[in-house]
């Protein structure tokens, strides 16, 4: 008998012991949820424009699988499909950038954005709110020269910088300068705030920097018709690498990057993440290419998220709850304490509402919170259901002092 293995089975029993389950979603992802039967208002997705059940897609779908069937595989070897180029192309268009790598996943986008380029004896200067992801991402390149500033904060991104800079000038053990690169989400996705990306483009340039943004909470939000953040800012072209996740407001699955074309030529030779594992469906990818045609034709979507997110604030405000600086869809009711918050989402869940907790460790502790998302796809009169449910709840848990 191994105790070693004994004693790791038992922290793995325990630990699941302590988690919880997902809820199980019975029906499609539209403006409602069915879950244990039921239909439950759907306040928390980040399918932004609805869609994951949008009828043009669901059609491309039927017709590209009629045609190709499901399968692809690895893209360097059988596996580039004719609509993996032309989504790549789409994206870049519609970006307004010189080229797109498609993978399969926005963690694994981020992946192969930094890995790729940064190795032990670089630099990189980090949001101290950015997406695991990124965080991830920086780990698996093995630089040792990591900077965190401050979030959303130019003077102490500077601070680092100045740091960094000396450190930059000792060359490598290639004999090449070391890169310095300065990653941010685009959109802060627990808290809606946006990176302060006219300063950081600013300061990179006077410190000789690469500049990175993670726009997965952008990209069909932000921006002139959804073309995401940097969009948003008017900075095209001053951001060297962008990624995006097409999991949101694309609502399929898969991550991209875009950037000048020699840069992305490179990510499709170099990046492990894009030739080790294996490429977008067809199905996936005729609806991602439909959905991109969408955005390019029409606005549409867009607005009626953004009408939504104003109507949804302005209720919100109006009866008192604290939504935080979020300048985005994505609304946190902040409640602080956890147990609250768990409380909280299970009474929405009995008015027919769907809004999970989000507490440590997607928040610090003391910051736990109802994250809602109001979508394309919500009516007003859905707005006003969930609306009236958070309403009812905050009175019986009296988070506020509702209409005294
Ligand atoms: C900021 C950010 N980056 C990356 C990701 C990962 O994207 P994907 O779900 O496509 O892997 C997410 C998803 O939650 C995200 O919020």
């Amino acid at each position: 008998m191994n105790n070693s293995i004994d004693s790791f089975y038992k922290q793995v029993e325990d630990t699941v012991r302590l988690g919880k389950a997902p809820m199980v979603i019975e029906s499609g992802q539209g403006a409602y949820l069915t879950i244990k039967g039921k239909k439950q208002l759907n306040f928390c997705s980040s399918h932004y424009l609805g869609l994951a059940v949008d009828n043009r897609l669901k059609l491309a779908v039927k017709k590209a699988v009629e045609k190709y069937g499901i399968g692809t595989g690895y893209r360097t070897l059988a596996g580039t499909h004719i609509l993996h180029v032309e989504l790549e192309n789409a994206l870049a268009r519609f970006k307004n950038a010189e080229g797109a790598i498609v993978l399969s996943g926005g963690y694994l986008a981020n992946m192969a954005a930094i890995q790729t380029i940064i190795d032990k004896e670089d630099i990189v200067i980090s949001d101290e709110l950015n997406h695991a992801s990124i965080i991830d991402a920086v780990r698996l390149s093995q630089v040792k020269n990591k900077f965190i500033y401050k979030h959303r904060d130019a003077k102490s991104l500077e601070e680092q910088l100045k740091q960094a800079s000396i450190i930059a000038k000792r060359p490598k053990s290639n004999e090449e300068f070391p890169l310095i690169l300065i990653v941010t989400d685009g959109v802060f996705s627990m808290d809606g705030d946006l990176a302060p990306l006219p300063d950081i483009v600013k300061l990179a340039k006077k410190y000789c920097a690469l500049t990175m943004v993670d726009d997965a909470h952008g990209e069909g939000v932000m921006g002139k018709g959804g073309r995401g953040v940097v969009d948003h800012f008017g900075l095209h072209g001053q951001i060297d690498i962008e990624v995006g996740t097409l999991s949101k407001a694309f609502s399929v699955i898969g991550g991209f990057i875009i950037g000048k074309k020699a840069l992305i030529d490179f990510y499709k030779q170099k990046a492990r993440q894009f030739l080790f594992s294996s490429a977008l469906t067809i199905p996936d990818t005729a609806a991602l290419l439909e959905g991109v045609k969408i955005l390019e034709s029409s606005d549409e979507l867009v607005k009626k998220l953004w009408d939504n997110t104003k109507y949804i604030k302005t209720a919100f405000k109006k009866l008192g709850f604290d939504i935080g600086e979020s300048v985005t869809p994505i609304t946190p009711v902040m409640l602080g304490d956890e147990n609250l918050a768990v409380s909280f989402s299970a009474k929405l869940f009995e008015e027919r509402v769907f809004a999970t907790p989000i507490k440590f460790p997607m928040v610090a502790k003391g910051k736990a919170r109802i994250r809602v998302i109001p979508s394309a796809s919500h009516s007003k009169d859905d707005l006003d259901f969930g609306i009236k449910a958070f309403e009812k709840v905050a009175k019986e848990l009296n988070v506020l002092s509702i209409g005294s």
